[in-house]
């Protein structure tokens, strides 16, 4: 028996309120794109417009440029959409989710060896940014309360020109003298010797990286270390170490947990991570740690009551949703440390079996052959000058891997390098395409630059048609 017609199924063509499949109505107009429009178009046509213009974005599984993270469990996915809605900082109203965030601190801190007798404190943040600025300042506060004699002395800070922009950022928004150790061709780290050239009294900090953004390879920290106990003992300053693990601090504590450059260092007195790059979040979130409460600045911790409940904040942000605190805490319990252990295992053998690949081509030189992190950092062998890395990653662009090329910073200006970010999602077999299509990349660039056969008498190209 037919069922009733209902209601839109009289609608005429044209009628106010009919939709085409595909939402194509719409189609055939522009969008507005630079002012709200004045109406209203329904769901599901905004959805398809939006959706599809956002095709035209890379497909983040085949972006080997990004240190963050392009996949998650479902599971991971759905607890995050269930908390989007909830505003992290509303601590009154969603007391659960500060719950779970304080023991996210707790783990992070005891993952980075905190000392027992040590009263951390630390917070999540939107970024790695995020919590360098604010531990940075940490230290310049503290510097002004504690070691500041001439009120004229202008603050310094001291790290290597491969550190990540915001710690320059840092210094110029918050006044504080950089003092940039400059690279070498061939050492893409900074040493103890250098830091010593450049530290006095008003050093606020030395800044010290695992895990860099341009090699992955990591600063000698423990040096470092050493260094600013032999100054304490010998001048009196106690200058702090800051260690930037943005994007080792999920990977060396569970391939190395030998390797010292955490909390058991006695300078080392905060930390950053990244839990969007192998913490294995979506983006954005990061997590500073600072060693001893007692020495975090009360300055910079403010009490608020719009939110219901006094409540303290000590974040450059106030307002973001809970899904990522939610979703690191998920990957923590589900994960375990054998979990990530495995998985940080699997991106070494992968970067390490793409690394050799490239190198056996004879086409590429590694620049990091320590490799702590899944990262290649790769050159062009002399010689190769038909076509640069530069060339080399828009043409894969066609294949549609996203590979960044870059030239290191000053001083190393002059050596351009293509780099691959090794992710959990990229197997073995991505490698193996991912240096098939780079070789046939090569192959189109040599031909390219090669010049014209030579036209023989009376022979003519013709133009395919
Ligand atoms: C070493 C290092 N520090 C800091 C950052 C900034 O991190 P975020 O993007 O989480 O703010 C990055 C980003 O790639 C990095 O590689």
């Amino acid at each position: 028996m037919l069922s009733k017609k209902t209601s839109t199924e009289k609608m005429k063509p044209g009628d106010k309120g009919h939709t085409s499949t595909y939402s194509s109505r719409f189609f055939s107009q522009p969008i507005p794109k630079y002012e709200i429009p004045e109406g209203s178009m329904p769901a599901n046509a905004a959805y398809q417009l939006i959706h599809d213009e956002l095709n035209m974005d890379a497909n983040p599984a085949l972006n080997l440029a990004s240190f963050v993270t392009t996949w998650m469990e479902p599971e991971a996915t759905q607890l995050m959409q269930e908390n989007v809605h909830k505003n992290f900082i509303d601590h009154d109203e969603y007391p659960q989710t500060e719950v779970i965030h304080h023991r996210c601190v707790n783990m992070m801190a005891r993952l980075f060896n905190i000392p027992e007798e040590c009263k951390a404190i630390g917070s999540a943040t939107i970024g790695s940014s995020e919590a360098i600025m604010l531990c940075l300042l940490g230290h310049k506060w503290n510097w002004k309360k504690h070691r500041q004699k001439d009120k004229n002395a202008v603050p310094n800070i001291v790290f290597g020109a491969e550190v990540h922009v915001c710690w320059e950022k840092f210094a110029r928004y918050f006044d504080v003298e950089m003092r940039i150790i400059p690279l070498e061709k061939g050492l893409y780290t900074i040493t103890a010797e250098k830091v010593a050239e450049r530290i006095d009294e008003n050093t606020i900090c030395v800044g010290a990286i695992l895990g860099t953004t341009y090699t992955g390879q990591a600063d000698p920290i423990e040096e470092i270390n050493e260094l600013l106990i032999k100054i304490k003992k010998e001048k009196g300053w106690d200058i702090p170490l800051h260690i930037d693990a943005a994007s080792g601090g999920f990977v060396v504590p569970f391939t190395e947990p030998d390797y010292k450059w955490d909390f058991r260092l006695e300078q080392v007195k905060s930390i950053n991570v990244s839990g969007h790059k192998y913490g294995l979040v979506y983006p954005g979130i990061g997590w500073m740690l600072w060693k001893e409460e007692s020495e975090f600045p009360e300055e910079l911790i403010f009490k608020v009551n719009y939110l219901g409940g006094w409540m303290p904040t000590f974040t450059l942000n106030f307002s973001c949703n809970s899904a990522n605190v939610i979703a690191q805490y998920y990957n923590f319990l589900r994960l375990g440390k054998a979990g990530y252990r495995s998985i940080m295992e699997n991106c070494l053998k992968n970067a390490q079996y793409l690394a050799e690949l490239f190198e056996g081509s004879g086409k590429f030189e590694m620049i990091n052959k320590s490799q702590k992190l899944p990262i290649i950092a790769m050159r062009l062998k002399e010689g190769i000058t038909q076509y640069t890395v530069f060339d080399l990653s828009s043409k894969l662009r066609e294949r549609g891997w996203v590979m960044s090329a870059y030239t290191m910073p000053e001083n190393a200006q002059d050596v351009a390098v293509m780099r691959v970010v090794v992710k959990e999602n990229f197997s073995h077999d991505m490698a193996d395409i991912l240096y098939n299509d780079t070789m046939a990349a090569c192959a189109a660039l040599e031909k390219q630059a090669a010049p014209p056969p030579p036209v023989t008498d009376g022979e003519r190209h013709h133009p395919i048609c």
